[in-house]
């Protein structure tokens, strides 16, 4: 989604080589055009384009050689179509400043009206907009007072960076409810604005989280900080290095391919240290203030959305069954807007891969107003939702670029079942058979391995059912949020119409929708109801639908003689196999989108970084 990247400070080099630079390192946020604004000859000089950042970069040789104060944007489009002129950088109707803006301003409307009330024309369609009018309806040369006016009349969220004609050198930003840093490279004395620390070059710098509400200043001489009443404040520095890692593909042809091979490496990673095999015991070393609250804890809330709201469902159950603690599964953007759902005896535990999704980060601000203690699990360190949560741990993932989320889910899934051992630990004084436990966790990377090298018999299966515009998948207990994701997963990079259901309840519905052109997905690997599943899939056949079922070895398919199966090799514990399953349904996905010649790495309408409601 929307990403900033600024610079001011003393610049040393091309200022357009840098904002071009950095908005390449947003690129993986997903976006749908771009731009850049600086002052050329005391003149605010803008230039966007739609599509890549390549074709920015093509517009802005001209401007190669100047090291000017400069803002840029990759924007993801919320308020207004994929136009040029509503991509940022926006301006007043002077073209006297330029700014830059992620997030929404849920009052633009009425904003809108006033100014144009008193003589604005609007250019775009944007709500960003707005606030360049807003700023230049308030200016009375002094940047920070009229800053702090224009936040004041802002509702929502927003980080925004700004540059004026009057004040040459100097960048001006502020935000509310969305991350923006400052990282001071102290060696070549540049300061660059971004909302995304993985915009930075590789180097040391001095950062800066700007906390709601703060205002800052930045030429070539001073960064200043100021409070929401004007008012300085000091800076508190944490240095970060920032080392490049090359995102390639390797041998692989799409990031999302490579992703899920790299399954067995992460899980491995996520798991190092975090057990004692000799003593069956769990490691997470979580801190004493946890395990102190911990036997106070009477109900487990699980957020997330998407992907990361599919490993809380099945973790919720996980715990449930086997902590015997109430835990439920909630979907950020709905949990958010529930009263009453926590006090200060519950556990939420956020989920987020990226640590920036805006619907889980809101969800735990509401969580946390209600008294609940917050916990959270993602894959980036220094993610906005580590500072809204009282603990954390780290999945080890390392970086995913498609859009598809894999390995993250995977690991999360992995961690969870950590953690779930380890309340289990802390509530009894010990682990029911933590070996057999740790040795099970310790098999699931040659387990997907073991999946991986059976990668040509789903490519064969998505080749022959790929041409189904209608796909069913259904399932019972850990095995039905098992095919949430998947169908998730199919839908996001095949553009077919899924739905899910879990077994049980097709006869109350959706079996009106089976005909010979419907494909239904079987997942029949929770042993206890796996007769039941399958009296289901008779019922779809007897309708002529068509099946694809995934079981394990030892389960016999000859009573339901599916269209296509595959078998899943193993011997492992029930709540564990939704890994397996997700890994085969991954691979079955890429290859119908494979099949369809879609772009797998970046889907259409969807961005990495979910940061907007
Ligand atoms: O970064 P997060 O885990 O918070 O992201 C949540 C969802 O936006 C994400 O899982 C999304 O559903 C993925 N594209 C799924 O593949």
């Amino acid at each position: 989604m929307c990403g900033i990247f600024g610079i001011s400070g003393k610049i040393a080099v091309s200022s357009v080589d840098l904002c071009i630079a950095g908005l390449k390192k947003l690129e993986y946020r997903g976006y749908d055009s771009s731009g850049i604004a600086l002052l050329n000859e005391g003149q605010i000089e803008i230039v966007k384009s739609c599509g890549k950042v390549e074709s920015l970069e093509k517009r802005v040789l001209h401007l190669k050689d100047l090291k000017a104060v400069s803002i840029a944007h990759t924007r993801w489009a919320t308020h207004g179509g994929v136009v040029e002129v509503n991509a940022h950088p926006h301006i007043d109707n002077e073209k006297n400043l330029a700014l830059v803006h992620n997030g929404i301003i849920e009052n633009f409307y009425e904003l809108k009206l006033y100014l144009k009330k008193n003589g604005v024309q609007f250019l775009s369609d944007t709500d960003t907009e707005v606030i360049a009018h807003l700023f230049s309806h308030f200016y009375d040369s002094n940047l920070l007072n009229t800053l702090k006016r224009v936040h004041e009349k802002l509702i929502g969220s927003f980080a925004v960076a700004c540059i004026h004609k009057d004040h040459p050198n100097t960048l001006i930003v502020t935000k509310r409810d969305k991350p923006l840093i400052l990282a001071l490279d102290q060696q070549k004395g540049q300061i660059i604005v971004t909302s995304d620390r993985n915009a930075l070059y590789e180097g040391e710098f001095q950062t800066v989280d700007l906390e709601d509400n703060q205002i800052a200043l930045i030429n070539e001489n001073t960064l200043q900080l100021y409070d929401q009443n004007g008012l300085i404040t000091p800076l508190q520095f944490t240095p970060l290095f920032v080392k490049n890692t090359s995102h390639d593909k390797g041998e692989f042809s799409h990031f999302m391919l490579k992703e899920i091979h790299e399954q067995p490496h992460a899980i491995r990673r996520t798991l190092e240290g975090r057990y004692d095999l000799e003593n069956g015991q769990i490691l997470l070393n979580l801190p004493k203030n946890f395990k102190e609250f911990f036997p106070k804890v009477s109900k487990i809330a699980l957020i997330g959305c998407g992907t990361s709201y599919h490993a809380a469902c099945i973790i919720a159950h996980f715990i449930e069954e086997f902590v015997r603690i109430p835990a439920q599964a909630h979907i950020a953007s709905e949990f958010r807007y529930k009263e009453g759902l926590t006090d200060e005896s519950t556990l939420v535990i956020g989920i987020s891969q990226s640590g920036e999704t805006a619907d889980t980060i809101g969800a735990l601000r509401e969580a946390k107003r209600q008294k609940a203690k917050i916990f959270c699990i993602t894959n980036v360190q220094h993610s906005s939702i580590i500072r809204e949560s009282d603990f954390h741990l780290m999945t080890q993932a390392g970086p995913e670029i498609s859009v598809c989320s894999t390995k993250a889910f995977t690991s999360q899934l992995l961690l969870l079942y950590l953690l779930t051992l380890e309340f289990y630990q802390m509530k009894h004084g010990f682990l029911d058979q933590g070996n057999t436990w740790i040795q099970n966790l310790r098999t699931l990377p040659s387990l997907i391995e073991s999946v991986l090298q059976k990668k040509s018999l789903i490519q064969e299966i998505a080749k022959q059912t790929c041409q189904f515009d209608k796909v069913l998948f259904i399932g019972r207990q850990y095995m039905f949020y098992t095919a949430l994701e998947s169908s998730l997963k199919l839908k996001e990079i095949s553009y077919i119409f899924s739905l899910c259901y879990p077994a049980g309840e097709l006869k109350h519905g959706p079996l009106a929708l089976v005909d010979e052109n419907t494909l239904t997905i079987a997942l029949l690997g929770h042993a206890p109801t796996f007769q039941k599943t399958c009296s289901n899939v008779q019922e779809i056949q007897a309708r002529k639908g068509k099946i694809f079922a995934i079981a394990q070895k030892n389960q016999n398919l000859e009573e339901i003689s599916p269209d296509f199966a595959f078998k899943i090799d193993v011997s492992i514990a029930q709540p564990l196999l939704p890994i397996l399953y997700s890994v085969v349904l991954q691979l079955y996905a890429f290859y119908v989108a494979l099949e369809k010649g879609h772009d797998i790495d970046h889907p259409k309408n969807l961005a990495k970084s979910v940061t907007v409601e």
